[in-house]
């Protein structure tokens, strides 16, 4: 019996339908719900985002007043939460802290039936940056912050909570554009994961603490803290030239580069590489964005494999400030949108997801009993 090699890791397989997300569509690219998201990255915020992709169509003005004050309200966080968020260590990983507290919230507000399933993604997309920070200045700063906040977008609460201060406009403007990329993205390995959770008629904070748990490795979301910590080993942009030529040559993957879809260019990546440049040049480094740009050169002339949505954001967040082990949980703060509205259109259609294995094991044989081994 052989497998189906052709399905490895499934690429390339149809694994349903959804009317959320083109990724590299021919004639069509990356789109959320037929808008292109350059002209999304552009021109919309990223509540407006969260909002079409929950609701299926862009706001109009009362109804964004509306969903925003309606996230502001859903900022702060239970008791049980807060004690709980102090409880886990300061050395756990962020990713396992938002997982936890994901699963904490499923137990104190459970979902119940599904007929308020968007107002527990709201709450998810509200509260996921709160959580987070809290946990994050209690163990750095021994503070217990209040996040609640006024702040009119998820970007500006999130850099206003983590750094004590509001944001400057680029700052804020920056941070709200990777949220609007990293939103959505198909059936990616995360989403794939809320969608057979889901499958189950299981809960929505179920399906994200899976999503979470997926999103977490180096190969997925977590592509963006291990960029950083490529970039960072190298001092010159020749360094990182001869250093990543090497680690080709030792057959290691690199981090930030390559993808399952695209195979030229991941359309993300101009976006991400722009903001790098104007940051970079706000913060007057001299290192970090040519080391950057080298890595990207090497891999491109030697393998054809181009920067993704991952490689530039990792300098973002580092030009603002922002710890490299608080990258992939931004992606969460993000993505929750794309899960979200992910379970919400499984629910609409489901049907089990339970696929077949070619059986590769031994033949059939007898149980042997335990003297006789
Ligand atoms: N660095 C070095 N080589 C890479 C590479 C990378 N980042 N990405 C792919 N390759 C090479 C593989 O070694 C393999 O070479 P081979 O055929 O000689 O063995 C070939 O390209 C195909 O890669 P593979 O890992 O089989 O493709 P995939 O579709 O299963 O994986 C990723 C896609 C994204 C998992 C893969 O590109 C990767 O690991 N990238 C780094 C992690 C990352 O940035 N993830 C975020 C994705 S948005």
């Amino acid at each position: 019996m052989t497998t189906n090699k052709k399905a490895g890791g499934l690429a390339g397989v149809s694994a349903g339908e959804t009317a959320l997300c083109t990724v590299g569509k021919e004639g069509a690219g990356l789109t959320y719900r037929g808008y292109d998201i350059y002209d999304l990255a552009d021109n919309a915020s990223f509540e407006e985002v969260a909002f079409l992709l929950l609701h299926g169509h862009l706001p109009n003005r009362a109804e964004l007043k509306a969903y925003i004050s309606k996230i502001i309200s859903l900022r702060g966080l239970p008791d049980a939460l807060s004690k709980v968020l102090e409880m886990i260590p300061a050395h756990a990983h962020p990713m396992d802290v938002l997982r936890t507290g994901v699963s904490l919230l499923g137990n104190i507000e459970p979902e119940g039936d599904f007929d308020n399933q968007h107002d527990v993604a709201d709450r998810l997309l509200a509260c996921l940056p709160s959580m987070l920070l809290y946990w994050h200045r209690f163990h750095t700063d021994g503070t217990r912050i209040d996040v609640e906040t006024d702040d009119d977008s998820v970007a500006g609460h999130f850099l206003h909570v983590l750094h004590d201060k509001p944001p400057s406009e680029l700052h804020r403007q920056s941070l709200n554009t990777t949220l609007i990329l990293y939103a959505e993205h198909e059936f990616n390995a995360s989403t794939f994961a809320a969608r057979v959770i889901t499958g189950t008629l299981s809960d929505m904070h179920s399906a994200v603490s899976g999503a979470i748990g997926a999103l977490r490795g180096p190969l997925h979301g977590g592509a963006n803290e291990a960029a950083m910590e490529l970039i960072q080993k190298f001092s010159t942009a020749g360094e990182a030239t001869a250093g990543v030529q090497q680690m080709l040559v030792d057959k290691e993957k690199i981090m930030g580069f390559g993808h399952r879809v695209y195979t030229t260019s991941d359309p993300r990546n101009s976006v991400n590489k722009k903001m790098s440049k104007i940051l970079s040049d706000e913060v007057g480094d001299t290192r970090l964005y040519a080391i950057s740009e080298a890595i990207e050169k090497v891999m491109w002339d030697e393998k054809k494999l181009f920067a993704n949505a991952d490689f530039f954001a990792a300098s973002v967040y580092h030009f603002m400030g922002i710890p490299t082990y608080l990258f992939t949980p931004i992606f969460v703060c993000s993505r929750i949108t794309g899960w979200a509205a992910h379970v919400i259109e499984q629910r609409a259609n489901n049907k089990l997801i339970r696929p077949a294995a070619d059986y590769v094991g031994p033949d059939l044989q007898k149980y042997v009993a335990l003297d006789d081994r």
